[in-house]
Protein backbone atom coordinates (compact mmCIF):
# COMPACT_ATOMS: atom_id res chain seq x y z
CA UNK A 1 0.00 0.00 0.00
CA UNK A 2 1.49 3.55 -0.77
CA UNK A 3 -0.61 6.83 0.53
CA UNK A 4 0.00 9.83 -1.27
CA UNK A 5 -1.46 13.26 -0.92
CA UNK A 6 -1.57 16.08 -3.81
CA UNK A 7 -1.00 19.33 -2.61
CA UNK A 8 -1.87 21.85 -6.16
CA UNK A 9 -5.43 20.47 -7.27
CA UNK A 10 -4.71 22.82 -10.52
CA UNK A 11 -4.78 21.54 -14.33
CA UNK A 12 -2.07 19.39 -13.41
CA UNK A 13 -3.35 17.42 -10.57
CA UNK A 14 -5.60 15.24 -12.83
CA UNK A 15 -2.64 13.68 -14.36
CA UNK A 16 -1.17 12.58 -10.91
CA UNK A 17 -3.95 11.27 -9.88
CA UNK A 18 -4.45 9.12 -12.84
CA UNK A 19 -0.60 7.53 -13.19
CA UNK A 20 -0.83 6.99 -9.16
CA UNK A 21 -4.26 4.95 -9.30
CA UNK A 22 -3.03 3.20 -12.49
CA UNK A 23 -0.18 1.81 -10.53
CA UNK A 24 -2.20 0.84 -7.61
CA UNK A 25 -1.15 3.57 -5.43
CA UNK A 26 -3.73 5.20 -3.21
CA UNK A 27 -4.69 8.78 -3.29
CA UNK A 28 -5.54 9.63 0.25
CA UNK A 29 -5.89 13.53 0.73
CA UNK A 30 -5.73 17.08 -1.38
CA UNK A 31 -4.60 19.86 -0.73
CA UNK A 32 -4.62 23.39 -2.18
CA UNK A 33 -4.31 27.36 -0.81
CA UNK A 34 -7.53 27.70 -2.64
CA UNK A 35 -9.90 25.00 -0.68
CA UNK A 36 -12.72 25.33 -3.36
CA UNK A 37 -9.53 24.05 -5.89
CA UNK A 38 -9.25 21.25 -3.48
CA UNK A 39 -12.86 20.40 -2.40
CA UNK A 40 -13.91 20.64 -6.10
CA UNK A 41 -11.04 18.19 -7.10
CA UNK A 42 -11.64 15.65 -4.52
CA UNK A 43 -15.32 15.49 -5.19
CA UNK A 44 -14.40 14.84 -8.95
CA UNK A 45 -12.19 11.98 -8.19
CA UNK A 46 -13.62 10.54 -4.72
CA UNK A 47 -10.95 11.53 -2.70
CA UNK A 48 -11.79 11.44 0.92
CA UNK A 49 -10.28 13.75 2.66
CA UNK A 50 -9.21 17.41 2.09
CA UNK A 51 -6.70 19.16 4.33
CA UNK A 52 -3.84 21.68 4.73
CA UNK A 53 -0.53 20.84 3.78
CA UNK A 54 0.88 21.38 7.39
CA UNK A 55 -2.11 18.12 8.14
CA UNK A 56 -0.77 16.12 5.21
CA UNK A 57 3.18 16.89 6.90
CA UNK A 58 1.88 15.93 9.97
CA UNK A 59 -0.08 12.61 9.01
CA UNK A 60 1.86 9.85 9.93
CA UNK A 61 -0.12 7.92 7.09
CA UNK A 62 1.09 9.82 4.41
CA UNK A 63 3.86 8.10 2.48
CA UNK A 64 4.59 10.47 -0.14
CA UNK A 65 3.60 13.97 -1.38
CA UNK A 66 2.86 15.07 -5.20
CA UNK A 67 3.44 19.24 -5.17
CA UNK A 68 1.83 20.73 -8.20
CA UNK A 69 2.13 24.39 -7.71
CA UNK A 70 3.43 27.41 -9.16
CA UNK A 71 6.99 27.51 -9.67
CA UNK A 72 8.07 29.22 -6.74
CA UNK A 73 6.67 26.61 -4.29
CA UNK A 74 8.42 24.00 -5.45
CA UNK A 75 11.15 24.21 -3.35
CA UNK A 76 10.22 25.17 -0.16
CA UNK A 77 7.15 22.08 0.11
CA UNK A 78 9.34 19.87 -1.53
CA UNK A 79 11.64 20.32 1.56
CA UNK A 80 9.20 20.62 4.14
CA UNK A 81 8.13 17.41 2.86
CA UNK A 82 11.27 15.28 3.08
CA UNK A 83 12.12 16.83 6.24
CA UNK A 84 8.47 15.40 7.58
CA UNK A 85 9.70 11.71 6.17
CA UNK A 86 7.20 12.24 3.02
CA UNK A 87 8.69 10.88 -0.25
CA UNK A 88 8.23 13.60 -3.00
CA UNK A 89 6.58 13.62 -6.49
CA UNK A 90 7.40 17.18 -7.66
CA UNK A 91 6.34 19.29 -10.75
CA UNK A 92 8.56 20.68 -13.43
CA UNK A 93 10.73 22.82 -13.38
CA UNK A 94 12.26 21.37 -10.13
CA UNK A 95 12.92 24.52 -8.44
CA UNK A 96 13.56 28.38 -9.43
CA UNK A 97 17.32 27.99 -9.67
CA UNK A 98 20.71 25.35 -9.10
CA UNK A 99 20.86 26.85 -5.56
CA UNK A 100 17.06 25.73 -4.68
CA UNK A 101 17.84 22.41 -6.21
CA UNK A 102 20.46 21.57 -4.36
CA UNK A 103 19.07 22.31 -1.56
CA UNK A 104 16.01 19.70 -2.20
CA UNK A 105 18.55 17.16 -3.48
CA UNK A 106 20.29 17.58 0.04
CA UNK A 107 16.83 17.45 1.90
CA UNK A 108 16.35 14.24 0.10
CA UNK A 109 19.46 12.67 1.20
CA UNK A 110 19.52 13.32 3.89
CA UNK A 111 16.35 11.92 5.02
CA UNK A 112 16.91 9.23 2.54
CA UNK A 113 13.51 9.69 0.99
CA UNK A 114 12.76 9.81 -3.09
CA UNK A 115 12.80 12.53 -4.98
CA UNK A 116 11.69 12.60 -8.34
CA UNK A 117 10.24 15.31 -10.87
CA UNK A 118 7.57 15.57 -13.88
CA UNK A 119 9.75 15.40 -16.79
CA UNK A 120 7.15 13.64 -17.94
CA UNK A 121 8.35 13.43 -21.92
CA UNK A 122 10.93 10.97 -20.79
CA UNK A 123 7.80 8.75 -20.02
CA UNK A 124 6.74 9.04 -23.58
CA UNK A 125 6.32 6.33 -25.69
CA UNK A 126 8.68 7.81 -28.45
CA UNK A 127 11.30 8.34 -26.05
CA UNK A 128 11.50 5.02 -23.97
CA UNK A 129 12.14 3.55 -27.73
CA UNK A 130 14.47 5.64 -28.64
CA UNK A 131 16.24 5.13 -24.75
CA UNK A 132 16.08 1.01 -25.85
CA UNK A 133 17.81 1.78 -28.83
CA UNK A 134 20.84 3.83 -26.96
CA UNK A 135 20.98 1.13 -23.67
CA UNK A 136 21.26 -1.73 -26.42
CA UNK A 137 24.61 0.33 -27.93
CA UNK A 138 23.05 0.39 -31.39
CA UNK A 139 23.06 3.83 -31.03
CA UNK A 140 26.78 4.29 -30.15
CA UNK A 141 28.48 7.77 -28.42
CA UNK A 142 25.49 10.87 -28.79
CA UNK A 143 27.81 13.48 -30.37
CA UNK A 144 25.91 16.02 -31.11
CA UNK A 145 21.77 16.97 -30.44
CA UNK A 146 19.38 19.65 -31.01
CA UNK A 147 16.26 20.22 -28.50
CA UNK A 148 13.45 22.29 -29.86
CA UNK A 149 9.66 23.27 -28.17
CA UNK A 150 8.88 25.99 -30.20
CA UNK A 151 5.91 27.26 -29.85
CA UNK A 152 4.69 30.31 -32.16
CA UNK A 153 2.01 31.48 -30.14
CA UNK A 154 1.74 30.19 -26.98
CA UNK A 155 1.88 32.55 -24.02
CA UNK A 156 -0.01 30.58 -21.17
CA UNK A 157 -2.11 33.98 -20.43
CA UNK A 158 -1.32 37.79 -19.03
CA UNK A 159 -0.38 38.27 -15.37
CA UNK A 160 -1.24 35.21 -14.04
CA UNK A 161 2.26 33.18 -12.38
CA UNK A 162 3.72 31.63 -15.49
CA UNK A 163 4.34 35.73 -16.55
CA UNK A 164 5.46 36.77 -13.21
CA UNK A 165 9.25 36.11 -13.00
CA UNK A 166 9.06 35.94 -9.14
CA UNK A 167 6.54 33.28 -9.13
CA UNK A 168 7.34 31.20 -12.38
CA UNK A 169 11.73 31.63 -12.49
CA UNK A 170 11.52 32.67 -16.13
CA UNK A 171 9.44 32.18 -19.81
CA UNK A 172 9.66 29.37 -21.72
CA UNK A 173 13.30 28.57 -20.96
CA UNK A 174 12.08 27.36 -17.77
CA UNK A 175 8.69 26.39 -18.67
CA UNK A 176 9.70 24.24 -21.51
CA UNK A 177 12.54 22.40 -20.27
CA UNK A 178 11.21 19.41 -21.35
CA UNK A 179 13.23 18.75 -24.81
CA UNK A 180 16.11 19.75 -23.24
CA UNK A 181 16.48 17.50 -20.29
CA UNK A 182 15.27 14.51 -22.96
CA UNK A 183 18.15 15.45 -25.07
CA UNK A 184 20.35 15.30 -21.90
CA UNK A 185 18.77 11.84 -21.13
CA UNK A 186 19.70 10.56 -24.70
CA UNK A 187 23.07 11.68 -24.17
CA UNK A 188 23.79 9.86 -20.59
CA UNK A 189 23.42 13.51 -18.81
CA UNK A 190 27.01 14.94 -19.11
CA UNK A 191 28.79 17.84 -16.89
CA UNK A 192 28.46 20.69 -18.94
CA UNK A 193 31.36 22.62 -20.14
CA UNK A 194 30.26 25.97 -21.72
CA UNK A 195 27.29 28.05 -22.75
CA UNK A 196 26.43 30.70 -25.04
CA UNK A 197 22.61 32.02 -24.63
CA UNK A 198 21.03 34.46 -25.45
CA UNK A 199 17.26 35.37 -24.27
CA UNK A 200 14.49 37.85 -26.05
CA UNK A 201 11.12 39.03 -25.12
CA UNK A 202 9.82 41.16 -28.03
CA UNK A 203 5.94 40.10 -28.24
CA UNK A 204 5.68 38.90 -24.43
CA UNK A 205 3.07 41.74 -23.75
CA UNK A 206 1.46 41.29 -27.26
CA UNK A 207 -2.13 39.23 -27.02
CA UNK A 208 -2.14 38.03 -30.41
CA UNK A 209 0.88 35.78 -29.48
CA UNK A 210 -1.67 34.15 -26.63
CA UNK A 211 -1.95 30.17 -26.47
CA UNK A 212 -4.89 28.33 -26.58
CA UNK A 213 -4.36 27.48 -22.99
CA UNK A 214 -3.38 28.62 -19.68
CA UNK A 215 -4.41 30.97 -16.91
CA UNK A 216 -7.04 33.50 -16.95
CA UNK A 217 -5.84 36.98 -17.45
CA UNK A 218 -5.02 39.41 -15.03
CA UNK A 219 -5.48 43.14 -15.71
CA UNK A 220 -2.74 45.88 -14.97
CA UNK A 221 0.14 43.09 -14.69
CA UNK A 222 3.04 43.40 -16.85
CA UNK A 223 4.36 40.02 -18.13
CA UNK A 224 8.23 40.22 -17.19
CA UNK A 225 9.58 37.21 -18.16
CA UNK A 226 11.41 36.07 -21.75
CA UNK A 227 9.59 34.77 -24.68
CA UNK A 228 12.33 32.59 -26.61
CA UNK A 229 15.74 31.61 -25.52
CA UNK A 230 18.43 29.95 -27.93
CA UNK A 231 21.66 28.51 -27.16
CA UNK A 232 24.93 26.25 -27.40
CA UNK A 233 26.00 23.79 -24.93
CA UNK A 234 29.33 22.17 -25.24
CA UNK A 235 30.10 19.15 -22.60
CA UNK A 236 33.73 17.94 -20.79
CA UNK A 237 33.03 15.04 -22.83
CA UNK A 238 33.09 16.72 -26.01
CA UNK A 239 29.43 16.46 -26.94
CA UNK A 240 27.45 19.38 -27.86
CA UNK A 241 24.02 20.68 -27.87
CA UNK A 242 22.12 23.17 -29.52
CA UNK A 243 18.36 24.58 -28.03
CA UNK A 244 15.79 26.74 -28.66
CA UNK A 245 12.45 27.24 -26.88
CA UNK A 246 9.75 29.99 -27.19
CA UNK A 247 6.21 30.79 -26.26
CA UNK A 248 6.23 33.64 -28.22
CA UNK A 249 8.11 33.84 -31.53
CA UNK A 250 7.66 33.99 -35.46
CA UNK A 251 8.20 30.63 -36.65
CA UNK A 252 6.22 28.36 -39.15
CA UNK A 253 4.53 26.25 -36.21
CA UNK A 254 4.47 24.16 -33.21
CA UNK A 255 7.66 21.71 -33.02
CA UNK A 256 8.63 19.74 -30.37
CA UNK A 257 11.83 17.58 -30.67
CA UNK A 258 14.95 16.02 -30.08
CA UNK A 259 17.23 14.92 -32.87
CA UNK A 260 20.47 13.71 -32.21
CA UNK A 261 23.93 12.13 -34.32
CA UNK A 262 25.26 9.26 -32.71
CA UNK A 263 28.88 7.42 -33.75
CA UNK A 264 26.57 4.43 -35.05
CA UNK A 265 22.94 5.80 -35.94
CA UNK A 266 20.91 9.31 -35.68
CA UNK A 267 17.51 10.09 -34.49
CA UNK A 268 14.54 11.88 -33.70
CA UNK A 269 11.56 12.03 -31.58
CA UNK A 270 9.13 14.76 -32.79
CA UNK A 271 5.64 15.61 -31.66
CA UNK A 272 4.16 18.14 -34.66
CA UNK A 273 1.41 19.92 -33.41
CA UNK A 274 -1.62 21.52 -35.16
CA UNK A 275 -1.57 25.08 -35.48
CA UNK A 276 -3.72 25.23 -32.56
CA UNK A 277 -1.17 23.71 -30.32
CA UNK A 278 -3.55 21.30 -28.78
CA UNK A 279 -2.31 17.66 -27.63
CA UNK A 280 -4.92 15.49 -29.17
CA UNK A 281 -4.10 16.93 -32.89
CA UNK A 282 -0.55 16.49 -32.84
CA UNK A 283 1.19 14.22 -34.42
CA UNK A 284 4.74 12.19 -32.92
CA UNK A 285 7.05 10.11 -34.99
CA UNK A 286 10.18 8.17 -33.73
CA UNK A 287 13.30 7.63 -36.39
CA UNK A 288 16.67 6.14 -36.48
CA UNK A 289 18.96 6.72 -39.17
CA UNK A 290 21.74 4.37 -40.12
CA UNK A 291 23.99 3.25 -42.72
CA UNK A 292 24.08 -0.62 -43.52
CA UNK A 293 25.54 -2.44 -45.93
CA UNK A 294 26.88 0.80 -47.63
CA UNK A 295 23.42 2.52 -48.13
CA UNK A 296 21.39 4.69 -45.81
CA UNK A 297 18.50 3.20 -43.85
CA UNK A 298 15.76 5.17 -41.65
CA UNK A 299 14.04 2.85 -39.34
CA UNK A 300 10.52 4.20 -38.43
CA UNK A 301 9.49 3.33 -34.89
CA UNK A 302 6.23 2.98 -34.43
CA UNK A 303 4.83 2.99 -30.85
CA UNK A 304 1.30 3.58 -29.10
CA UNK A 305 -0.32 6.87 -29.48
CA UNK A 306 0.03 8.60 -25.79
CA UNK A 307 -2.07 12.40 -25.31
CA UNK A 308 -0.82 12.71 -21.60
CA UNK A 309 2.81 13.12 -23.43
CA UNK A 310 3.95 10.40 -20.67
CA UNK A 311 2.51 12.91 -17.80
CA UNK A 312 0.51 9.49 -16.40
CA UNK A 313 3.01 7.02 -16.91
CA UNK A 314 5.58 8.81 -15.40
CA UNK A 315 3.68 9.48 -11.73
CA UNK A 316 2.89 5.74 -12.20
CA UNK A 317 6.46 5.40 -12.19
CA UNK A 318 7.02 7.21 -9.01
CA UNK A 319 4.74 5.07 -7.56
CA UNK A 320 6.11 2.18 -8.85
CA UNK A 321 9.96 2.99 -7.43
CA UNK A 322 8.27 3.02 -3.92
CA UNK A 323 6.01 0.00 -4.60
CA UNK A 324 8.22 -2.27 -6.68
CA UNK A 325 11.39 -1.01 -6.31
CA UNK A 326 11.66 -0.01 -10.10
CA UNK A 327 14.40 2.18 -11.58
CA UNK A 328 13.37 6.03 -11.44
CA UNK A 329 12.78 7.62 -15.15
CA UNK A 330 14.53 10.38 -13.46
CA UNK A 331 17.25 11.46 -10.80
CA UNK A 332 17.34 15.06 -8.37
CA UNK A 333 21.05 14.88 -9.79
CA UNK A 334 20.68 15.26 -12.98
CA UNK A 335 17.64 18.22 -12.15
CA UNK A 336 20.62 19.21 -10.69
CA UNK A 337 22.57 19.65 -13.68
CA UNK A 338 19.71 20.93 -15.68
CA UNK A 339 19.09 24.10 -13.34
CA UNK A 340 22.73 25.07 -13.67
CA UNK A 341 22.02 24.84 -17.36
CA UNK A 342 19.24 26.94 -17.25
CA UNK A 343 20.77 29.69 -14.51
CA UNK A 344 24.05 29.85 -16.92
CA UNK A 345 21.81 30.53 -19.55
CA UNK A 346 20.23 33.31 -17.90
CA UNK A 347 23.59 34.83 -16.85
CA UNK A 348 25.01 34.52 -20.58
CA UNK A 349 21.84 36.24 -21.73
CA UNK A 350 22.51 39.04 -19.34
CA UNK A 351 26.10 39.59 -19.76
CA UNK A 352 26.17 39.03 -23.26
CA UNK A 353 29.11 36.22 -22.51
CA UNK A 354 29.58 32.60 -22.47
CA UNK A 355 29.64 30.74 -19.42
CA UNK A 356 32.07 28.43 -18.04
CA UNK A 357 31.15 25.78 -15.74
N1 LIG B 1 4.56 18.47 -16.82
C1 LIG B 1 3.78 19.22 -17.58
O1 LIG B 1 3.51 18.90 -18.73
C2 LIG B 1 3.23 20.50 -17.01
C3 LIG B 1 2.25 21.23 -17.72
C4 LIG B 1 1.74 22.38 -17.14
C5 LIG B 1 2.19 22.81 -15.89
N2 LIG B 1 3.15 22.08 -15.23
C6 LIG B 1 3.67 22.50 -13.91
O2 LIG B 1 2.73 22.12 -12.91
C7 LIG B 1 2.71 23.08 -11.85
C8 LIG B 1 1.29 23.55 -11.62
O3 LIG B 1 0.80 24.02 -12.84
P1 LIG B 1 -0.77 24.04 -13.13
O4 LIG B 1 -0.90 24.30 -14.59
O5 LIG B 1 -1.43 22.86 -12.51
O6 LIG B 1 -1.11 25.38 -12.31
P2 LIG B 1 -2.53 25.90 -11.81
O7 LIG B 1 -2.37 27.35 -11.58
O8 LIG B 1 -3.61 25.39 -12.71
O9 LIG B 1 -2.72 25.15 -10.41
C9 LIG B 1 -1.91 25.40 -9.30
C10 LIG B 1 -2.73 25.06 -8.05
O10 LIG B 1 -1.86 25.19 -6.91
C11 LIG B 1 -2.58 25.89 -5.87
N3 LIG B 1 -1.57 26.49 -5.01
C12 LIG B 1 -0.88 27.64 -5.21
N4 LIG B 1 -0.01 27.82 -4.19
C13 LIG B 1 -0.15 26.77 -3.35
C14 LIG B 1 0.47 26.39 -2.13
N5 LIG B 1 1.45 27.14 -1.60
N6 LIG B 1 0.05 25.25 -1.52
C15 LIG B 1 -0.93 24.48 -2.06
N7 LIG B 1 -1.55 24.79 -3.22
C16 LIG B 1 -1.16 25.92 -3.86
C17 LIG B 1 -3.45 26.87 -6.63
O11 LIG B 1 -4.52 27.33 -5.82
C18 LIG B 1 -3.92 26.01 -7.82
O12 LIG B 1 -5.08 25.27 -7.51
C19 LIG B 1 3.70 24.17 -12.25
O13 LIG B 1 4.94 23.96 -11.65
C20 LIG B 1 3.83 23.99 -13.77
O14 LIG B 1 5.11 24.41 -14.27
C21 LIG B 1 3.65 20.95 -15.78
Amino acid sequence: MLNIAIAGAGGMAAYHYKGFVAAGATVVAVCDVNIKNAERFATQYGIKRVMTFEEALADTSIDAISIITPNKFHHPMTVAALDAGKNVYCEKPPALNAHEMLDMLSAARKNDKLLMFDFNNRARPESQAIKSYIDAGEVGRINSAQAFWIRRAGIPGFGGWFTQKNLSGGGPLIDLPHMLDLALYFMGYPEPAQLLGVTYNDFINDSAFKGPWGLADVAGVVNDVEAAAHAMITFRTGQSLMMRCSWAELNERELVSVTFQGTKAGGKVERLFGIDGIDSTSQDSCMLFTQQHGRQVNLNVTVQPDESMGRIENAANFARVLMNGEEPYNKPEQALILMRIIDALYKSASTGKAVEF
